[in-house]
């Protein structure tokens, strides 16, 4: 495992659409651990492969000690909304409200290309929105509420 350099907002890739990953192979798994360690060296609480410099459709969350990998990910249901203060490992200090859905159910593969789903409210579903965003070339500050604030602050889009 190893850290990887994480890409900061005005970078181009953070503004692409990831590809669906295709093979489950060593590279993944790779990528997933070094993923993880970044997320953690950095004291965040979700990673997105395009993040990393990677356009594939994979993200790390976690939430109260609870370690996810989801590959290919897919959101097939939401319901209410939720309003929290978000922030990224690759906007940097800034942090800014924004409204999520409070409930989710989310379609995703695991390491082995195995299918699972999972239902999750508040902070994790909020964590999976917002990495989800990253593998479509959306960052919070996209939808923050108080993106005025970050933009005053010289904030870059
Ligand atoms: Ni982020």
């Amino acid at each position: 495992m190893a850290t990887r350099n994480v890409v900061f907002v005005g970078e181009n890739i953070l503004r692409k659409k990831s590809k669906p990953v295709k093979d489950y192979d060593e590279s993944l798994w790779e990528l997933l651990d070094d993923m993880k360690e970044t997320m953690y060296a950095n004291d965040g609480m979700g990673l997105a492969a395009p993040q990393v410099g990677i356009l594939r459709r994979a993200i790390v969350v976690d939430v109260n000690n609870a370690f996810l990998e989801l590959i290919n990910p897919e959101i097939i249901s939401q319901k209410g909304e939720d309003i929290e203060e978000e922030g990224c490992l690759s906007v940097g200090t800034f942090r800014g409200r924004v409204k999520r859905p409070y409930e989710i159910t989310v379609k995703a593969c695991d390491r082995y290309g195995y299918p699972f789903t999972v239902k999750c409210e508040k902070w994790l579903a909020r964590c999976i929105c917002h990495e989800v965003d990253h593998l479509n070339g959306v960052l919070f500050i996209d939808k923050c509420l108080d993106k005025d604030k970050y933009l005053k602050q010289g904030g870059k889009i």
